[in-house]
């Protein structure tokens, strides 16, 4: 709100947030959030690809700082970096990672890319408590953003989304709501997908007769089969980075 509301934002003494840190387990929509953010704000949308910056013969460090020096003549934008941590590793160590000398560069990139407005950097992992403390540290990042597995209101819009309109007043979303706690938005639109997927072969089989339509129990099917991303594990270790790391 603030960035798409920066006057009134600034009568009220509301500071817009210029970078962000978005983490969580896989699938849980991350990159869907950072993309939404710049298509509220009809931004332009950067995505930098910190391994296609690796494999430029003149190194990381440079094709960053050079990435960052592009970005600064675009007046709004949306930078997006994904899987962070690749660049952002912890510092130390002997003989000192060749990583070392991209952290360091990443660190002093962000202070300047903060310096002006109409731009928001978000940063996006699935493993932040890899990344380097001082890369987290006040004053880098405005928010460290938890995105977890979706709740049962989440759960009803993302079905929503993914069954055919023409089928939904058939289908007892309550229940497929019910049947997928635990699962990831990826999770989900991979059982609608497979739902779909043998509704359709079902009715490109039966010859004659009005082959039967996409049914509640074509998802429940579906759900059965898919093995969720995110184990007890994984998701009591995203409980504790909340706890010690998220900044809201
Ligand atoms: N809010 C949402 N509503 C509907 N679908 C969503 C939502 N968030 C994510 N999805 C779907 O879930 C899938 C995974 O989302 P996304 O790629 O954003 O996750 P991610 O957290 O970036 O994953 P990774 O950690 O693997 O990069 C996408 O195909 C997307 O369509
Ligand atoms: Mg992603």
């Amino acid at each position: 709100m603030p960035l798409s509301n920066p006057t009134q934002a600034d009568e009220f003494g509301v500071v817009p947030p210029r970078s962000i840190v978005l983490f969580g387990p896989p699938g849980t929509g991350k990159t869907t959030f950072a993309k939404a953010i710049a298509s509220r704000l009809e931004w332009p949308f950067v995505e930098v690809f910190p391994s296609r910056l690796a494999s430029s013969p003149k190194g990381l460090a440079a094709e960053l700082r050079e990435t960052f020096d592009r970005i600064e003549e675009l007046d709004n934008v949306v930078v997006f970096i994904d899987e962070v941590e690749e660049i952002a590793v912890r510092r130390g160590g002997e003989p000192p990672s060749p990583m070392q000398a991209v952290t360091n560069e990443l660190l002093k990139t962000i202070p300047a890319f903060r310096e002006k407005s109409g731009r928001l950097l978000v940063c996006a992992t699935n493993f932040i408590r890899a990344l380097d403390p001082a890369f987290l540290r006040h004053g880098r990042f405005d928010y460290v953003i938890p995105i977890g597995l979706p709740d049962e209101e989440a759960r009803h819009a993302i079905w929503q989304g993914f069954i055919p309109q023409a089928a939904l007043p058939q289908i007892g979303l309550d229940e497929l709501v019910r049947a997928t706690d635990g699962f990831s938005p990826a999770d989900i639109e991979f059982a609608a997908r497979g739902a779909s997927q043998a509704a359709f072969e079902r009715a490109v089989t039966i010859n004659g007769t009005t082959p039967p339509g996409l049914s509640t129990e074509d998802y429940l099917t579906a759900i059965s089969q898919t093995r969720t991303t995110v184990s007890a594990d994984v998701a009591k270790e995203f409980e504790e980075d909340i706890e010690v790391l998220a900044r809201l």
